[in-house]
């Protein structure tokens, strides 16, 4: 087992020696010791209870990894495609895996290179997509995995009674739901456990505590990964490892804690929005992991004294070097109501030359010789100091590498950090109601029984008005 810290937290550019009066002094951080010992406290005594079960899926899922190998070597073997549906939670630590730990072209492989069945991460119900993966797939060769800890959510539900349906009328009768479908649910509530055993299907369970934001650690993730063929126990190891090195209460030895502490501080001086930008196309969907993370999790009417607090910090997903020409702009020059999170890498997986060739081009010549990894990350260093230079606050998170083990890692520092800061806002990090408003009101509207009384509501409150209406 790699027992390493492969990743490095650096606050410096949040400090007011680099960026005057937007930035933290000493004295402001050790002011707020106590702040951030109390929520490591709090967070302690509670940890692994109620909906923090996520703190130690890295320690107590040995049977389940087992079982998860198995059914994933099963796949590999005999399945083309392999596609998730879900939304949410049940989706964007798949999919931020699947970017960050195969190759960026992986779908359009050889076959023989790829050793593997093709992805997808369904996550809309938008009925072109819908449209355009059946044109891709070959419904006899896939394996659906649906994945809802509610088993009720409108989205998969829907995308699983089309497939359901397709399975059972197109493969000329002779197909068994239970050898295209898998399902990922709660195991004592929701309807899809019900489905799931009426038609037989092969079943994992999202333990109770674990929340659809938290849940990329456990069978939610952990499935398709293994079906890509990554590494899950080094997944968890990386992430164990992180939650070790996080295990101390002073802020200096403890870098999620200290980038909550950083933020919450940020918040409350009006910095509302946290952008997060790694410098890697593989990390492109950990910043939409994050956003989900930190958004839903954050962002609260209340806090747990019930009162209306409205909190929270906008996550905004950007991509170095991408977004240097079309957002910076605004993080450079923009309001001061930001923070910043680079996401680096020291090694890539593979490198390119820029090559020699147009020497009489003085503007052009000076790119030559170069690798393409060190023009990324000077990019990313030059922008880092353009924003202190404009005095915006930024942090970088340098991963070694990005492999399974700077995965995990990298994960439970998110989630270590969002539950600290959820803790020092005093808030329930853990619900959303603010989602569930939506999702009941699309069972409201769409009949579901039970509803009625929201669907009266919904009624008087939608009504067209023309004077508002342009272009009608
Ligand atoms: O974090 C959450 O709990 C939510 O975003 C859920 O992941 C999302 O709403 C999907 O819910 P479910 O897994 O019940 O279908």
């Amino acid at each position: 087992m790699e027992n390493k810290l492969k990743l490095s937290f650096d606050y410096g550019n949040m400090m007011n020696i680099r960026i005057g009066k937007n930035g933290f002094s000493r004295s402001d951080i050790e002011n707020a010791e106590a702040v951030a010992k109390k929520a490591f406290d709090s967070f302690q005594k509670d940890r692994g209870k109620g909906m923090t079960g996520w703190s130690e899926l890295p320690y107590n899922q040995k049977d389940i990894i087992e079982d998860i190998l198995k059914t994933a070597k099963e796949i590999r073997s005999k399945y083309k495609y392999f596609v998730v549906l879900g939304i949410g939670g049940s989706a964007l630590g798949p999919l931020a895996a699947f970017q960050a730990l195969k190759h960026l072209h992986y779908n359009e492989l050889k076959d023989s290179v790829r050793n593997g069945p093709k992805f997808y991460v369904e996550d809309n119900v938008d009925p072109e997509r819908m449209n355009a993966l059946l044109d891709v797939i070959d419904v006899n060769t896939t394996m659906f995995n649906v994945i809802t800890k509610s088993g009720s959510t409108s989205e998969t539900m829907s995308q699983y009674l089309i497939i359901s349906d397709i399975i059972k009328k197109c493969l000329d009768g002779t197909a068994k739901l239970k050898d295209h479908i898998i399902a990922t649910t709660s195991e004592n509530s929701g309807n899809l456990i019900k489905i799931a055993k009426e038609e037989n299907l092969k079943t994992f369970y999202i333990p109770d505590g674990v929340g659809g934001r938290f849940s990329e650690l456990c069978p939610v993730g952990l499935l398709p990964a293994a079906v890509l063929g990554i590494d899950i126990n080094a997944m968890l190891e990386g992430a164990a490892i992180m939650d070790k090195a996080s295990d101390k209460s002073n802020i200096y030895q403890n870098a999620p804690l200290m980038s909550a502490l950083l933020k919450y501080l940020s918040m409350k001086n009006g910095k509302n929005i946290s952008v997060m930008m790694p410098y890697a196309d593989s990390l492109k969907y950990v910043a939409d992991w994050y956003a989900q993370l930190w958004g839903e999790s954050l962002g609260k009417k209340f806090d747990l004294k019930g009162r209306i607090v409205n909190c929270g910090q906008t996550p905004v997903k950007a991509l170095g070097v991408t977004d240097q020409h079309s957002q910076i702009q605004l993080f450079n020059e923009g309001p001061d109501d930001k923070v910043i999170t680079f996401i680096g890498v020291k090694k890539f997986r593979s490198d390119c030359l820029i090559p020699q060739g147009l020497e009489k081009y003085e503007n052009v010549n000076f790119l030559c010789g170069h690798y393409m990894s060190e023009l990324i990350n000077t990019e990313r260093d030059a922008t880092a100091y353009a924003l202190m230079t404009n005095n915006k606050p930024s942090s970088m998170i340098m991963l070694d590498e990005v492999d399974e083990n700077s995965f995990g890692q990298l994960l439970m520092f998110f989630m270590l950090e969002t539950a600290y800061c959820g803790a020092m806002l005093n808030i329930n990090t853990f619900d959303q109601p603010g989602v569930e408003q939506g999702k009941n009101a699309t069972y409201a509207m769409f009949n579901r029984p039970g509803y009625e009384n929201l669907k009266a509501e919904i009624s008087k409150g939608i009504s067209r008005d023309d004077e508002f209406i342009i272009g009608k």
